[in-house]
């Protein structure tokens, strides 16, 4: 059990002692975008809730995903086309090289799926990490990225920014295989995990779409929202 040894001694709780930073710490970090929208807050008020169900917690999952990606693309680069509307032709723009979304298995497949709302022509790379309770490290257990990589930019997305460790391994795994650009998504970050995540890959940009206080000694985000896999999959 978390937090006994063999011997039934108490062993120390992963972040316990551990010093983290505070919000205002990190809120300034360069290339961090934390959401400001009203609609984000109330549907942020509804994903906290321990009462939402399953259903309503997916579909919110969902909609915050489309909602971050909109702002997470609004740099992208367009590419001068023509059409012809019913009464006459005229310039237009279409977004530029490909676009990937890499959803952290299992929770970032609700983020994943709103991302495809806002652009359903996206390569989605599914890449399996699983966080050890015990010791708080990432696992990659499954891997599909592709071999040829041509696109603008890659997408990594998962709900919980917590000690940052599977954010960090994603991002490396991403990294080798060559994508020039990449982007982190996610629904809450802990400031610990922020500054983690922005120290080991200062060159991406990193959308959440709230910061809360701290990791609690087990390393869940508090006030959070639990374990947000369960939540997405009804599996307590
Ligand atoms: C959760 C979450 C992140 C990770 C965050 O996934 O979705 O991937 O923990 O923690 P970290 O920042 O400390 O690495 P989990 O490992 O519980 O797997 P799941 O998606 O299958 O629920
Ligand atoms: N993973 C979650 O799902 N929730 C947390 O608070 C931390 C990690």
């Amino acid at each position: 059990m978390l937090g006994t040894s063999p011997q039934g001694d108490r062993a120390k709780l992963p972040m316990q002692g551990i010093p983290q930073p505070t919000r205002e710490e990190v809120m300034k970090l360069p290339r961090v975008h934390i959401s400001t929208h009203p609609v984000m807050a109330h549907k942020m008020t509804l994903l906290r809730n321990k009462n939402t169900p399953t259903p309503q917690f997916y579909q919110l999952v969902q909609e915050i995903g489309a909602l971050l990606a909109y702002e997470a693309t609004a740099s992208l680069t367009l590419e001068k086309c023509s059409i012809e509307t019913p009464l006459q032709p005229m310039a237009g723009y279409s977004l530029a090289g490909g676009i990937g979304v890499t959803p952290i298995l299992r929770a970032g497949l609700g983020l994943a799926e709103g991302f495809r709302q806002v652009i359903p022509d996206v390569q989605v790379w599914h890449l399996g990490l699983r966080r050890d309770e015990e010791t708080l490290k990432a696992l990659e257990y499954y891997n599909r990225l592709p071999h040829h990589v041509d696109l603008q930019v890659v997408y990594a997305v998962d709900p919980m920014l917590a000690t940052g460790g599977s954010a960090i391994d994603a991002i490396n795994i991403l990294k080798r295989r060559g994508i020039p650009r990449l982007s982190y998504l996610g629904i809450i970050a802990a400031p610990y995990g922020l500054m983690r995540l922005s120290q080991a890959h200062p060159d991406i940009n990193i959308y959440v779409a709230a910061l809360d206080e701290a990791l609690n000694d087990n390393g869940y985000i508090i006030p959070g929202l639990g374990d947000a896999g369960d939540r997405q999959f009804g599996t307590f």
